[in-house]
């Protein structure tokens, strides 16, 4: 059995935590003094020694990820926030914002100095009201306190952090979309190379980190290596949130060492499945990974263990599906967002996205034909590596997946001239 962790989600509890004294008597902001007493490219290799691979999506190492950042370039050094969470089925960032965004200010603060930046910038996904409000009053209160501007704490150090609201789009959390946003222009992803970490934000080197990525830092900074390979396994190390959602008992966000097997999440921490149900299907992270079966409850899960099971961790947002959930339904409702999101940029996305919603649509609405699932694989087999950047790919793992486990579910659609399931959904203009 695997014990729930208490890092991230340690000042949760306490109602007052976003309130910068309060967060100061919960040690709040302790790593300032460690951090500044080290030279940066010493916090760079602990961050590197750590192993703290990126909560983003794509886990890419965090102190690599610094190390690439060009020198000498005779341009600034920008950090980046992501806080646009718009994946599907993810909501960590938003409540560790919302209940500790000193965390993230204090993330911020060392990253920053870490990798020599004197402008940090937050991008935060707009529609999030109440989590920019809490944001915006813990820098404030930063600035007040002479944690933010110049000299910080007599070290000698200047950051300012800039709050920017994004308007509400997917695409702007893929981090060269979320750039060019950023500069004021359409929010579409750019070609790589160069990479962020040469030409980014005003083609400067710039990281891109998300935001339980950057509230991860400082605990390594105050604790250690060992601490943090303490949990986790050996190539995903540390604490993780993970998101649960769907047909459990008690969803939420509840965090666990890196690794922790999926049925302790699910049927454990979330409660198990609703009303007594089976479960049919489970997403690892979000939208865009492929979902997993009930026999793949036992799965580690860490970077590895879910690759291993034929899926991605992305950003351990677990959704469940009952068995009362038609699984077309399923992949109609994350086909219309996917098609409503792609930017447009590429052919591939733009016109597979929606041919696959108007198939979709059909085959939920009774209209499908015995060839549709064949036509739907190959859509998805020209989307997948042929677009853009990885929305696409996002787009076609939930249809893969549903027709890898629950081919049966599509053929009846078709055989039984419709949706086997209660309150099946007609689509206008389906076909
Ligand atoms: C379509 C799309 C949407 C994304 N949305 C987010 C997001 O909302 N938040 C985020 O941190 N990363 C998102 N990413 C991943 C970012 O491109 C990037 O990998 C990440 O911010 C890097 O941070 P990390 O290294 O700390 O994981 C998205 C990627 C894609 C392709």
């Amino acid at each position: 059995m695997t014990e729930q962790v208490k890092v991230l989600t340690s000042r949760w509890g306490d109602n007052r935590a976003h309130e910068i004294d309060r967060y100061g008597e919960l040690d709040g902001y302790a790593s300032l003094d460690a951090a500044f007493g080290k030279a940066p490219e010493d916090l760079v290799q602990l961050v590197k020694d750590a192993g703290l691979r990126g909560r983003g999506g794509a886990g890419f190492p965090t102190g690599m990820k610094w190390g690439f950042l060009a020198k000498g370039t005779g341009k600034p050094t920008y950090l980046v926030v992501n806080a646009d969470e718009s994946e599907p089925g993810t909501f960590k960032d938003m409540e560790l914002l919302e209940r500790d965004p000193h965390a993230l200010v204090e993330g911020v603060i060392v990253s920053s100095y870490a990798i020599g930046c004197r402008n940090a910038f937050i991008y935060l996904r707009g529609e999030c009201g109440w989590p920019g409000r809490r944001l915006q009053g813990a820098i404030d209160a930063a600035y007040d306190k002479g944690l933010l501007g110049r000299d910080i704490k007599g070290s000698g150090f200047d950051l300012d952090v800039v709050l920017h609201r994004g308007a509400g789009a997917y695409i702007c959390g893929e981090e060269t979309a979320l750039l060019s946003s950023l500069e004021g222009q359409r929010g579409q992803p750019k070609l790589r190379p160069p990479f962020p970490a040469v030409e980014g934000l005003y083609r400067a080197p710039t990281t891109v980190n998300n935001v339980e990525t950057v509230a991860t830092v400082p605990w390594i900074i105050r604790k250690g290596v060992d601490w943090f390979r303490s949990m986790g396994s050996e190539k995903s190390p540390g604490p993780k949130l993970f998101s649960v959602s769907g047909d459990v008992v008690n969803p939420g966000n509840f965090e666990f060492p890196l690794g922790v097997p999926a049925r302790e999440v699910i049927m454990g921490a979330a409660g198990g499945m609703r009303d007594g149900k089976e479960l049919k299907a489970w997403t690892p992270g979000g939208s865009s990974t492929p979902m997993l079966t009930a026999d793949h409850l036992d799965t580690p899960m860490d970077f590895e263990g879910i690759q291993g099971a034929g899926s991605l961790l992305g950003t351990a947002a677990v959704m469940v599906f009952s068995e009362d959930v038609c699984m077309v339904r399923a992949c109609l409702n994350f086909t219309e967002f996917y098609a409503h999101e792609s930017c447009g940029k590429c052919t591939p996305c733009r016109e597979g996205t929606d041919w696959m919603r108007k198939i979709l649509g059909r085959l939920e609405s009774g209209q499908g034909q015995p060839d549709d699932m064949d036509t739907l694989k190959d859509i998805c087999d020209s989307i997948f590596g042929r677009s853009f950047c990885a929305l696409g790919d996002g787009a076609t793992s939930p249809i893969v997946s549903a027709l890898k486990f629950f081919r049966d579910e599509f053929d009846e659609h078709v055989s039984g001239g419709g949706c086997p399931f209660p309150g099946a959904r007609v689509t206008v203009g389906a076909h």
